[in-house]
């Protein structure tokens, strides 16, 4: 972040609370380069940060009181107190913050108020993780001011928690581990049982390539239904199987699980995903640490197929994207995040950026839908304090 931009947060918040804050700190948005929806399946993901982020300006309090403000939405401070927290009681943006500091209170951690004042250049409904970086930046900032000595897997999980529980969305914990450990330049291959983690160097303007997200415009939200379908599906399936999480059944027993749902259309589905996903995500990662970058393209699209036909999840504008971009020379697309809109990745040559994106914005503006917005993703910072 610029430090014009960073002034401008410190001085929304003097202007807000009429003193200085006693820190400023910043949380990416993320992309997920390939294991979509493998998370809450114990499975493999691996997303990196953008250089688009949640920005926090915020003091310490003593007397029990938490004000919250968005220069992004504006308006007075939102005042609560801390002690009557209580989940799902909040509908509006002020839930992201607020659950994180119901979640360190419901873990045992003595937060007595806070002044919080947040603006996020992180587009929201987008696919791109707007919600987990408010959560995280605010995370950060409290454990940072309370002394808490909290590591970012444990920020990320009660991060994670909040989101579930006070905010009512059934996420996995991919998007908070992201904003949380991601680092600039790489791609974080994250195991979503333990949270094992290893950082993959992803430099795609060193070898000649670019990646570019393509949001869509189309709005999700993860509260509506369907994502919350689907992991259930997932659950069923497993238990059907007998095993603790799809994230158990290899590759290579595929065929025989599929045989015993023979009579679960849905389940087979959601279970071929799943385990074919798993793999693309092993497979992804040991082609970048061969440096065979270029090969990961088709199991991107492979990838997309996957979520398109058995997780069905994607949707007219995302399918439209990947078919565009695929025919106009790109090495690889897939839509990316939850899915039912928001954003696509498209992996091209330096040289068939200009080319890609005039071919999706046109075919955008044939079939009728509104223009995308598209940008170049270069692997970012994860969270950290600022100033
Ligand atoms: C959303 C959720 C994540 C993950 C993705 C799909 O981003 O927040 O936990 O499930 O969808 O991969």
């Amino acid at each position: 972040m610029g430090a014009a931009a960073q002034e401008q947060v410190r001085g929304g918040f003097t202007a807000r609370y009429g003193a200085e804050p006693d820190g400023i700190w910043a949380a990416p948005g993320r992309v997920n380069l390939i294991g979509e929806h493998t998370d809450y399946n114990d499975g493999f993901v691996m997303p990196f940060a953008l250089p688009h982020q949640a920005v926090a300006a915020v003091s310490r309090r003593a007397d029990g009181v938490l004000r919250l403000h968005s220069a992004d939405i504006g308006g007075d401070p939102v005042e609560l107190r801390v002690a009557d927290l209580a989940p799902e009681s909040d509908r509006s943006w002020t839930a992201y913050p607020s659950g994180v500091v119901w979640a360190l209170r419901e873990a045992g951690h003595e937060i007595t108020g806070a002044d919080v004042h947040l603006a996020s250049t992180v587009p929201s409904g987008a696919g791109l993780s707007s919600s987990a970086a408010l959560e995280v930046v605010v995370a950060l900032a409290l454990n940072d001011l309370y002394g808490l000595g909290l590591r970012g897997r444990q920020l990320a999980r009660l991060c994670q928690r909040a989101e579930n529980v006070y905010v009512g969305a059934p996420v996995g914990i991919m998007d908070q581990t992201a904003a949380a450990c991601c680092e600039a330049g790489h791609a974080l291959f994250l195991d979503t049982r333990d949270l094992a983690q290893r950082q993959i160097p992803f430099d795609l303007a060193a070898e000649g390539m670019r990646l570019l997200v393509v949001d869509t415009q189309v709005k999700h939200s993860h509260s509506e239904g369907e994502y919350g379908k689907r992991r259930a599906g997932c659950e069923r399936g497993a238990a059907l199987l007998g095993v603790a999480a799809l994230r158990d059944v290899a590759v290579d027993e595929l065929d025989a699980a599929l045989e015993r749902l023979a009579d679960d259309e849905e389940a087979q589905r959601l279970v071929r995903h799943i385990v074919t996903e798993n793999a693309r995500v092993e497979r992804v990662v040991a082609l970048l640490e061969a440096g065979d970058t270029r090969a990961i393209g088709p199991v991107l699209v492979a990838g997309h197929a996957s979520l398109r036909d058995d997780f069905r999840i994607s949707c007219p504008e995302l399918d439209l994207v990947v078919d565009t971009a695929l025919a106009s020379g790109a090495l690889g697309a897939r839509m990316t995040g939850g899915g039912f809109g928001g954003s696509a990745i498209v992996l091209v040559e330096a040289a068939d950026v200009d080319g890609v994106t005039k071919a999706v914005e046109g075919a955008f503006a044939d079939a009728g839908f509104t223009a995308p917005r598209v940008f170049e993703a270069v692997p970012s910072a994860g969270a950290r304090r600022l100033a």
